[in-house]
């Protein structure tokens, strides 16, 4: 991928979310802890890469994109809790509730879910295109719990898949290309990509769930061992599945000449990425 892009990116997004994460006490440190750990970044990336490929500058886009790395980071600390996964490590740190306590945990995710409108209240588009992702992240944890206890079929998985991780790359593009004005047209060619990328991004995840170990991703390994698409399918299969998705993902934005070309390489890097 293009470094220097992303190098950029990081410190634009991480500049701002120092400055609005700036708070006292506890509830603050445990937000910081948790934001801070060292995630790649990935869902701001999307939402500056966006902005690139309609040929804007991102400066707009900056809060919002701190609010979708809020929000993921929220889902992340609450989908590790005791209830739900109960891992141990995220970010290749202990998970917020074995540094601060499920009751903080619980509530550092609160907050950083109530933050994040906060940052986008101006802009009512943003509110509901984030407000209605994160539902579906929900639906989609709902449904992800309830595939522990019993075999879901193929479709079913890519729905689980679309919903928990899909979803929220999607409201990335849609966000950030309603943000600066985009036509109808090309906010659709950006969904159907971010729809494709998210598929290969989970898929890809399920993966390195089974062939990476705790050090390469930060998180415990084989801790969905009976829910992903190796479960499902097979390794090879699921390795085809992921590179299905990319290729789709990167016709999407076919039209869209060299300035989607970081979009296109974040196709390409979901499927080849090692944590
Ligand atoms: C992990 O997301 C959760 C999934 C949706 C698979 P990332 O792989 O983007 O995690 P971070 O943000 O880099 O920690
Ligand atoms: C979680 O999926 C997706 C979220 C909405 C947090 P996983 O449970 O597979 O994510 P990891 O592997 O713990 O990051
Ligand atoms: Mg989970
Ligand atoms: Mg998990
Ligand atoms: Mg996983």
């Amino acid at each position: 991928m293009d470094v220097k892009f992303i190098n950029q990116t990081q410190r634009i997004v991480d500049l701002a979310l120092k400055k609005y994460l700036n708070g006292h006490g506890r509830l603050y440190a445990a937000m910081r802890y948790s934001v801070f750990a060292g995630g790649k970044r990935f869902r701001p990336l999307l939402c500056l890469a966006t902005a690139r490929a309609l040929g804007r500058a991102n400066k707009r886009v900056v809060p919002f994109a701190c609010a979708v790395e809020m929000l993921h980071t929220f889902t992340l600390i609450h989908d590790d809790l005791p209830a739900m996964d109960n891992a141990d490590f995220r970010r290749g740190k202990p998970a917020c509730h074995k540094a601060f306590g499920e009751d903080l945990a619980i509530l550092a995710g609160d907050a950083l879910n109530t933050l994040a409108f906060e940052l986008i209240a101006d802009d009512p588009m943003a509110v509901k295109v984030l407000s209605r992702a994160l539902i579906h992240v929900v639906e989609g944890q709902v449904a992800d719990i309830a595939s522990a206890n019993k075999k879901v079929s193929v479709k079913e998985l890519y729905q689980i898949h679309h919903l928990k991780t899909a979803a929220l790359l999607i409201a990335c593009v849609e966000g950030a290309a309603s943000i600066l004005g985009a036509s109808n047209k090309h906010i659709h060619h950006l969904k159907q990509y971010a729809t494709h990328l998210g598929l290969a991004f989970q898929i890809a995840d399920d993966i390195l769930d089974v062939t990476a170990s705790q050090a390469d991703i930060g998180k415990p390994a084989r801790a969905d061992l009976k829910k992903g698409f190796p479960y499902l399918v097979g390794l090879d299969k699921a390795k085809e599945l992921a590179q299905k998705e990319r290729a789709l993902a990167i016709k999407a934005v076919d039209k869209f000449g060299q300035q989607a070309d970081i979009l296109r390489q974040m196709a390409a890097y979901v499927v080849e990425r090692k944590n």
